[in-house]
């Protein structure tokens, strides 16, 4: 009888030199150096370059290459026609998808330099989510700064301000450990893609497409739908147990390969802890994040993920729910690149096999003559 591995669970697919979850401590290592440690010391800017390239860069090296993302951040003018053409109500996700598939449909043929293509959808994939936030409000585009740094940037382009350290660290957390995953869904849909040699653009934009779903990415959105519809801290419980009832996951809890707690969430709960304690609202999630937390433990033995932590961070700094998913985007494209890069660089055909349960061999019945 052959052994299904029903989702792949358990299965290595392949070799990765990007990161790794580290058995001993359970923690997430990117290129060897712990993500945590990372978002606690270094840039996204930083960290995007070490996923890429293999090593940090020295001083140089980095100032080159955030010169090279701030003069790229600006969209073509048929992009942003494209973009004001899409229905209002659809989703950001699919926005950003779609500009992705544009950006591929105009990148000239057989010009493949895929870090160079990397860095120009990290410098646009902001540009589009910020306008199409502002869109969806009915507000004007804000050009992008290249006086900026990538995060000041793409608040400045959201907001037309630049929030203070507190939302700036928190959301500076939230890019550095978003980075990069290993073999998650939306990694594997880059790579299955890239191996049919197909180009970055187009493993991308599947990528994307696999993100957007709330079992994967998507679940920094149901988080925060969770904790509107909860309220307070006092509804914790009887929405926890009606939900359970109703045989409903709880969004942000559990995680396919984290079976002890997921690795990120300790410093991205510290930069959430430093945003909410100053206001209301903030004291208010904290308290439903708690309290959820909690009861979620105890009646499942779940451990929250790191998205259970970005729902609520995003919405203090501003962001709209439907926004969410794309920030998750916006740092992700590194990992999924580097992923790209690294299938093509020893590429095997991904192409598993499947079990047949359907209907036996069978004759085709006499049809009505052609
Ligand atoms: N809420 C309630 N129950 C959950 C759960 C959750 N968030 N996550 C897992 N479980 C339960 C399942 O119902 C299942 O119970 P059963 O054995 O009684 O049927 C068991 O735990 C195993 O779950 P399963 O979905 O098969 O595990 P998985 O490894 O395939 O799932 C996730 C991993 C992430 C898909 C799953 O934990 C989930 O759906 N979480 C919510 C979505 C989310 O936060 N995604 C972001 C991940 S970073």
């Amino acid at each position: 009888m052959t052994e299904i591995h029903r989702g792949l669970a358990g299965v290595v697919a392949d070799t990765t030199a990007i990161s790794v979850i580290d058995e001993d401590t359970g923690i997430l290592l990117y290129r060897g150096y712990p993500a945590p440690d990372l978002a606690a010391s270094r840039s996204f800017e930083e960290v995007a370059y070490l996923i890429w390239h293999g090593e940090l860069p020295d001083a140089r090296q980095l100032q080159a290459f955030a010169q090279a993302e701030r003069s790229q951040r600006q969209l073509p003018a048929g992009l942003t026609q494209v973009i004001a053409g899409l229905p209002l109500g659809c989703h950001p996700m699919d926005v950003v998808r779609t500009a992705v598939s544009w950006l591929g449909a105009a990148h000239p043929a057989g010009a493949e330099d895929n870090l160079a293509t990397s860095i120009d959808l990290m410098a646009k994939i902001p540009t589009v989510i910020a306008l199409d936030q502002r869109r969806r409000h009915g507000l004007r585009p804000v050009a992008p700064d290249a006086g900026l740094s990538f995060s000041p940037n793409f608040f400045h382009m959201c907001f037309e301000a630049v929030p203070g350290p507190d939302a700036l660290r928190c959301f500076e957390t939230s890019l550095v450990l978003y980075a990069e995953h290993g073999f998650n869904a939306s990694t594997f849909t880059a790579r299955t893609i890239a191996s049919t040699l197909s180009d970055l653009h187009s493993a991308v934009t599947g990528a994307i497409g696999a993100l957007k779903g709330p079992l994967h990415g998507g679940a920094n959105e149901a988080v925060m739908a969770a904790f509107q519809e909860i309220g307070s801290a006092e509804r914790v419980a009887p929405w926890l147990s009606e939900t359970l009832s109703a045989g409903r996951k709880i969004m942000g809890f559990g995680h396919r390969v984290y079976k002890h707690g997921d690795s990120r969430v300790p410093a991205m709960h510290a930069a959430l802890m430093a945003l909410a304690s100053g206001s209301e609202d903030g004291r208010r999630l904290l308290g439903i994040y708690e309290r959820l937390e909690e009861a979620v433990h105890q009646a499942k033995g779940l451990y929250p993920n790191v998205d259970y932590v970005t729902g609520p961070a995003y919405h203090l700094m501003g962001f709209d729910t439907p926004t969410f998913t794309p920030l998750f985007v916006m740092s992700r494209i590194t990992g999924w690149t580097a992923h790209v890069m690294e299938q093509l660089a020893d590429n095997a055909l991904i192409r598993p096999l499947s079990s047949y349960t359907g209907h036996p061999r069978r004759a085709v019945p006499a049809g009505q003559a052609r």
